[in-house]
């Protein structure tokens, strides 16, 4: 299995493998990479800055579920496909996370009263190859990246 390991914007140490689970096969964290109408679309966290939509699985739920719940709550996106890329592991001060990243393809957008935590969607054209104090630290190591070679590799963007 190939890992990749390096620090993330808060220096805490960051594995992350492009195999099914690596790591856990109970993640209690999910990431999706969205692509809309031929645009990426994420989301605005209030504190964080702009993101792909994420969070954790809840009781009960299987991770893919959580991604796609996710991606409603915080976007307004219903999922058309969704693939699983891979997965990686945070070592954090406190706490070890598991995450699964995803690819998603949202067939439509529908208008949501609030959208949770956060601000609610944002269509992007091009994202930024160094991406600025708009964005959330979470875009900000080799994780977006490297999921996006990925995507292309594997041809999953129309
Ligand atoms: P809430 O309960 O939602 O407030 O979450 P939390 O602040 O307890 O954080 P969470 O459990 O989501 O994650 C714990 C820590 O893991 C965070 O403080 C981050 O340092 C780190 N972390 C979580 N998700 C990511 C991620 O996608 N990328 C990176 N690099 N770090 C992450």
């Amino acid at each position: 299995m190939k890992t990749f390991t390096f620090r993330d914007y808060y220096n805490n140490e960051v594995e992350l493998s492009f195999s099914k689970e690596p790591f856990s096969d109970r993640p209690g964290h999910v990431w999706v990479i969205c692509r809309y109408a031929k645009q990426w679309l994420l989301t605005r966290h209030p504190r964080r800055g702009l993101e792909f939509p994420g969070g954790k699985v809840e009781a009960g739920e299987a991770p893919e579920e959580a991604a796609k719940r996710e991606v409603w709550e915080e976007t307004g996106g219903i999922v058309n496909r969704i693939t699983q890329l891979g997965q990686y592991k945070v070592k954090g001060r406190a706490e070890t996370i598991v995450k699964n990243v995803y690819f998603a393809d949202v067939q439509q957008i529908q208008i949501r009263e609030d959208y949770l935590e956060t601000m609610g969607p944002v269509q992007l054209e091009y994202l930024p190859r160094e991406p600025d104090k708009n964005y959330s630290f979470i875009m900000k190591d080799d994780v977006l990246p490297r999921a996006l070679q990925q995507i292309k590799k594997r041809k999953l963007t129309v």
